[in-house]
């Protein structure tokens, strides 16, 4: 883990992940200092300004199946691993799209941390082992999934519906490449908790975030790899376009788009 600044232990951290920005608390006001100097940066860097998203509420819950890891060999996975852009025209199956969501992206363990005696760390580790990454699944066309956006529980492995409006005109407008919007037959999108990282590490680890998305980054592109899905990163897209389309709040910024569908047999 990260050192921690010195006089925030263990419990203080919990506060800094618990309290919302604006309350009075003093930890809840250096969270928001910090996030508020950060987001400052982040939208000069972006050409960005306030951006206020409408947020989504919860609807349905897809649960996941429990599912098998994919059999595949690191190394053969690492040599095999592409940035594909031919996908195969059909519905991601839902086998595939738990799997991938599980080993990827999903919990890898339980432990003692932060004031709870089961605190889930990822398969994609994050600094601090904090929850400081979103997941989100924009479906097109996928088995058991009606197309919509999802935000991805990892703990209850489920899918927490937020619209069952088709992302793909949207998306055609957040991605500067729109052909990732029509040919695979999803997007995930990641995004950083500006407020779950500054209420336990100081401004610098605005960048620490940025890593933790490219941790989870690789991790879809091997487990995807293992599973035959055809995966792109993609780094260009709007923003403020994908903020909105996610209904996140500002302390919550996109940093990764992910696109995936199985892989065009040759
Ligand atoms: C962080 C990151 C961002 C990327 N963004 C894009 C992108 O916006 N558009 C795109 O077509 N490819 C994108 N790629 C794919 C890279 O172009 C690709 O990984 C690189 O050319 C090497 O090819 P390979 O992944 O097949 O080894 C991105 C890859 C990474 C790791």
């Amino acid at each position: 883990m990260l050192a921690r600044e010195p006089g925030s232990g263990r419990d203080e951290a919990i506060r800094g992940l618990s309290v919302g920005v604006g309350e009075t608390t003093r930890n809840g006001d250096r969270v928001a200092r910090r996030t508020e100097r950060a987001l400052a940066v982040h939208r000069l860097l972006n050409s960005q300004s306030p951006n206020r998203p409408v947020p989504l509420s919860d609807k349905g819950r897809i649960a996941l199946p429990d599912i098998q890891p994919p059999r595949a060999d690191l190394v053969a996975a690492l040599a095999m691993r592409r940035s594909g852009y031919a996908y195969e025209d059909r519905d991601l199956e839902f086998r595939a799209l738990s799997a991938w969501l599980r080993f990827a992206v999903g919990v890898q363990r339980f432990v003692p941390a932060y004031g709870r005696p089961e605190h889930p760390l990822g398969m994609a580790p994050t600094a601090g082992g904090l929850p400081s990454l979103g997941v989100y699944v924009l479906v097109r066309r996928a088995e058991e999934v009606p197309s919509g956006l999802y935000r991805y529980e990892a703990v209850s492995h489920e899918l927490v519906e937020l619209s069952t409006v088709d992302p793909t005109g949207a998306l055609e407008l957040v991605y500067a490449q729109p052909e990732f919007a029509t040919r695979p037959a999803v997007s995930l999108a990641l995004t950083a908790r500006l407020d779950v990282a500054f209420g336990q590490y100081p401004l610098r680890h605005y960048r620490t975030l940025h890593v933790d998305s490219g941790v989870a980054v690789q991790n879809l592109y091997l487990v995807g790899t293992a599973l035959g899905l055809s995966c792109c990163a993609v780094a260009e897209f709007d923003d403020a376009g994908l903020a909105a389309l996610l209904g996140t709040p500002d302390t919550e910024i996109p940093t990764m788009l992910f696109a995936a569908g199985h892989a065009e047999q040759r």
